[in-house]
């Protein structure tokens, strides 16, 4: 795995990873898992394929979950009651409306005895609480050395990495 770097704004820190395949993706959600807690609101960002399934696997792993953990594309909503706090994965991707989220109830998922864990948060904002911690995932195609192939078009298939950007409020 690369060094990874932090940069401090204000109010808030930045780490940034690289993660060279699957499994780096779901080890770094297992020790991003030691830095939640209970009232904690995560927010996923990337785009289709860019591992936010996985880093949540990852992350529900590093609470004690073993079984799948798939996205809940058309439930919107996969809770995980066999984990201390309960854990809420959403999968916003098919949400048509924000106010959607008002009639599931929105507000009885995001309390202090839960974790919630959010993709596509974006297709929810007005609705959805601030995130306490933003997970970002870009795919990249790399050599070796972690350098981005500049000539990403000709590149057939395998996109062969991601880059981890972890942005946490700083109290
Ligand atoms: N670091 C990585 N390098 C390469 N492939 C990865 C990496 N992390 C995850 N993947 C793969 O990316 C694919 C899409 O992941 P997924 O978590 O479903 O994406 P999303 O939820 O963002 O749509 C999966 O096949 C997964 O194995
Ligand atoms: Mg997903």
């Amino acid at each position: 795995m690369a060094d990874s770097n932090t940069v401090t704004n204000l109010n808030t820190a930045t780490t940034k990873q690289w993660l060279a395949d699957e499994a780096a993706t779901v080890q770094a959600g297992e020790q991003l898992a030691a830095q939640l807690s209970a009232g904690m609101t995560v927010f996923l960002e990337g785009t289709l394929g860019a591992g936010k399934t996985t880093i949540t696997r990852g992350i529900l792993q590093g609470f004690g979950h073993s079984g799948a953990v798939k996205s809940p594309t058309y439930t919107l909503v996969e809770p995980y009651e066999n984990v201390s706090p309960t854990i809420y994965h959403f999968d916003l991707y098919r949400l048509g409306d924000p106010e959607e989220l008002e009639y599931m109830g929105i507000r009885d998922y995001f309390s202090a005895q839960s974790l919630c864990i959010v993709e596509w948060a974006e297709r929810g904002v007005g609705v959805l609480p601030e995130p306490d911690v933003i997970v970002s995932l870009s795919p990249k195609i790399c050599d070796e050395n972690q350098n981005e192939v500049p000539d990403q078009d000709n590149v057939q298939d395998a996109i062969v990495g991601r880059e981890l950007c972890i942005t946490t409020k700083v109290l």
